[in-house]
This record gives C-alpha cells, structure tokens and sequence, in this order.
C-alpha cells in the first residue's frame, strides 16, 4: 500500500468520521451553492459548511445572518454544520479536525484561483485535501455577485437563490419590508 492510501485510513481512523469542510463567502448563498452542499453531504459523514468573516469586505449580509440563512435552507441536512471563521483556512481545517476542504468549480475562470488557492492550502497544511466538485451546468453562470446586482434592481432571482434568500434581499434593498 503506498503512502497516499495510508493517509486516507489513517484520516478516517481519526475519531472514525470523515468531516470536510465547504468554506466561502456566502453572500448570498445560491442555489450553485445548495447544490454543491447536498451532493457533498452525501459524500462525508459531517460536512461544515464554513463562513468566511472578512473584515476587509463589506458584505451585503452580516456572518451572523448568513450563518443563520444557511442554517435554514440546509435544515433537511442532518449532517451539514454551519460555522463562520476568521483564520487562515487551512488552520481552522486544523481546529475542526477536518482533512478535506471542498470547493465547486463552474468554470475554467475559476480554475486558476482555485489551483493556487488548493497549492497555497497544501502548503500551510499539507495535511487537507482540497476536493473539486464541478457546478450543476444549470448553475455554472451563476454568482453571488450577479445575483445581488439583479436583486439590486428588483429583477426576478427566484431561480437563482432560496425564497428565503430572496426576500432577505428584497428587504435588504428597500424593496419590500420585512
Ligand atoms: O466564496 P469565496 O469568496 O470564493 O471563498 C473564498 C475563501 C473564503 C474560501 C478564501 O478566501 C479563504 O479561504 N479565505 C480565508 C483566508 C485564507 O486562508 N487565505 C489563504 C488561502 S488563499
């Protein structure tokens, strides 16, 4: 058996679960997201979905709501955690035990960032595996960005994000109340 091999029995044997972690922004989260989350739950035994809190970034939603959002529309999830961090990832992959971050891949755009995210992370923590999962093709346009620039405007998102998300934004851009 080669030393890769060893590695994975070795992470599974750590108090016998296998727990990855999904981190990002989440501002909002989308339905790309939701579709990464479901099918990654399904693949571990506890999947986190982590937070970013970016200090440096003004975000549309707060952590504190985004990790409250999330909590709602992965409540059907028993195995999904939402958690929100501050650290460098690959520490907090470190604290939480974890050995496989997640990431979903829509485009070749993405590739690039993504490959020197995964080799930066490799290196701080030699010990995580960053895994790719590529984005539902429905999904593979779709972005928190663009779909706050719709909202922003009032045009239809209903396709792009949860009900709930979409009134918290409509709220959020004094389209309606709440
Ligand atoms: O949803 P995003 O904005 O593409 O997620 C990016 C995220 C949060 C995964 C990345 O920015 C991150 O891990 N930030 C924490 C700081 C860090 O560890 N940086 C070094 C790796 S590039």
């Amino acid at each position: 058996m080669n030393n890769e091999s060893n590695q994975i029995i070795e992470h599974k044997a750590h108090g016998g679960k296998r727990i990855a972690v999904y981190p990002g922004s989440f501002d909002p989260v989308t339905m790309g997201h939701l579709d990464i989350i479901h099918r990654a739950a399904r693949q571990f035994d506890t999947l986190v979905v982590a937070v970013l809190n970016n200090l440096s970034k003004k975000p549309l939603f707060s952590v504190e709501e985004r990790v409250e959002q999330l909590k709602q529309v992965t409540a059907d999830l028993p195995n999904v955690e939402i958690d929100s961090f501050r650290d460098l990832l690959a520490n907090y992959i470190r604290e939480r035990e974890a050995h496989v971050i997640v990431r979903g891949i829509r485009s070749v755009t993405d590739f690039e960032y993504e490959l020197q995210m995964a080799s930066i992370n490799r290196e701080l923590n030699p010990d995580a595996e960053t895994i790719f999962m590529m984005t539902n093709p429905r999904y593979s346009y779709l972005s928190s960005s663009m779909v706050k620039e719709i909202a922003r405007f009032d045009g239809p998102v209903s396709d792009f994000v949860p009900p709930l998300i979409e009134q918290e934004m409509r709220v959020k851009f004094g389209h309606t109340s709440a």
